[in-house]
Order: structure tokens, then sequence, then C-alpha cells
């Protein structure tokens, strides 16, 4: 399995923040943002990374990582994205990475407590479809949000008035190849991006979605709310706990 960080976008909800660089490389607590996903996929197993960036400060991205050798790793790979033209639109940019193979997708503002290897086994065990992680949070209408019914999740509706749960849709989600067929089949949402949640709802409608909550805290950082509560968690408990 191939690991893919998704750090494109414009950050706009932290401008002037993000006016004169990118939102993965501010700091969160103790380390650039960006720091955070690369040690998920590495803790859960997964070295054959690609960071997907974007804007006029990707160069920047290389000047800090270079080819992963503080994370232990031999090489990194980096592509970019033209335009903000959506979380999914920057995932297609990584078929020709994924060769084939399965991938474990990780927002680049998405931070952890503890590990996800337990998830990704999971998901080679299931061997094709996709797999999505769920946190209760307090506010759910920020999110992508389930509606369940049982064990089943029956659709996925992104940033909803009123939410049919009490949970979030992490940013980490596992795709077996069929991901990148189900983008060139999608059309952009009425804010122009291609979402993925529609991908999650197609793979919903193909009756090839499964689900885990996540254990440990979770938390986006791209709000400043948000973004103060991730150097907070991490300052407490520590990130990406083995
Ligand atoms: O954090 C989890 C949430 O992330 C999910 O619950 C939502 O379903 C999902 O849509 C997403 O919501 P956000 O509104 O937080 O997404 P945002 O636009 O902030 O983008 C999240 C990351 O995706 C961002 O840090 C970088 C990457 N991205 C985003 C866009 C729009 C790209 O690489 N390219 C893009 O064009």
């Amino acid at each position: 399995m191939k690991g893919v960080i998704l750090a494109g976008g414009l950050g706009m909800r932290l401008s002037p923040l993000t006016k004169i660089t990118n939102k993965h490389l501010l700091p969160v607590y103790d380390k650039p943002m960006i720091y955070y996903p690369i040690q998920i996929l590495i803790n859960a197993g997964i070295e054959d990374i690609l960071i997907v960036t974007g804007g006029n400060d990707a160069g920047d991205f290389l000047r800090l990582i270079g080819n992963g050798r503080e994370f232990g790793l031999k090489h990194i790979n980096y592509t970019y994205q033209e335009g903000h033209g959506g979380i999914a639109d920057a995932l297609s940019l990584a078929e020709f990475f994924a060769d084939k193979q399965s991938i474990c997708v990780v927002l680049g503002d998405n931070i952890i407590e503890k590990n996800i290897r337990g998830m990704v086994e999971a998901f080679k065990r299931q061997k094709h479809g996709a797999k999505i992680l769920l946190k209760e949070v307090p506010d759910p209408q920020r999110f992508g949000v389930p509606e369940l019914d049982g064990d089943r999740v029956v659709r996925i509706e992104e940033k909803p008035k009123v939410p049919k749960s009490k949970y979030a849709i992490i940013g980490i989600y596992l795709y077996d190849n069929m991901v990148f067929d189900i983008i060139k089949a999608q059309k952009p949402s009425d804010r122009g991006e291609l979402e993925i949640t529609d991908v999650n709802n197609a793979y919903i409608n193909r009756g090839e979605m499964t689900w885990d909550v996540l254990d440990g805290w979770w938390t986006d950082a791209g709000t400043f709310d948000s973004l103060l509560r991730a150097s907070q968690l991490v300052a407490k408990t520590g990130a990406n706990k083995i």
C-alpha cells in the first residue's frame, strides 16, 4: 500500500497566516504541520509516500523535507496541484504514483494522537473498496458527516446544517485503485471543487465502504481555533504515539 498526503489548496480560512506561506508549513506546537501526516503514514508501516502540494510555496516543501531523511526515509515523492480544484482533484494527481495499488490518503492538516496501523491492516484484509474513519465531535457541521443505519453508513453529507450524526469523517481515507476511475466520473460541486465526500458516497453506493471509529484524539488544523487546539493537544499529550 502507498501513502498520499494532500497539502494543496489555499488555506483561506487561515488568512493572513497563509498569505505568504502554505498552510501545511505553519507550526503546530513544535513542528511544521506537514510533519504530522508524514509520521501518521510511517507509523502505519507505509513508507512509499507522495506529497501533493500547490500554490507559490511548493519549493519550500522540498527545502523542508528533502528526501525525508529526518523521518528515516530514503526517498519521498512530490507532485503539484495547479489551482485548488478540491481534495479529489488533488488526489487524482496520485494515479501514476499509485500504480494500481491501494492507497492511504491523509489530509495535510489532520493530526491524530495514536496509530492507525490496525485500521490499515483491516483494510488490507478487506481486499477492495474503501474505508473511512469516524470520530465523535462537538461540531459535526464543520465536516463530512455520516448518516448511519446500525453499522451501515448510508450516506455522507458535506458540512450539513443539520448533521445526521455526531460523527465527523476524519481526513484519513483508504481506497482501492478504483478511486481514480470514480474521480474521473465526478463533476465539480456548487463551490467548483471535486469533493472527497462525493468519492466516498460513490463507494457507499457500490456497497464497498466500511468504517471504524478512530481511537484517541483527532483534530484538523485549518481554522484559527483548530490550529490552536492542535498545538495545545500536541503540547499536552503528544501526537502519533506508536
Ligand atoms: O478534516 C476532515 C474534513 O476535511 C472532512 O470531514 C471533510 O469531509 C473534507 O471535505 C475536508 O473538509 P475541509 O473543509 O476541512 O477541507 P479543506 O478545504 O480545508 O482541505 C483539507 C486539506 O485538503 C487541505 O489541508 C489540503 C487538501 N486540499 C484541499 C483542497 C481544497 C488540497 O490538497 N487541494 C485542494 O484543492
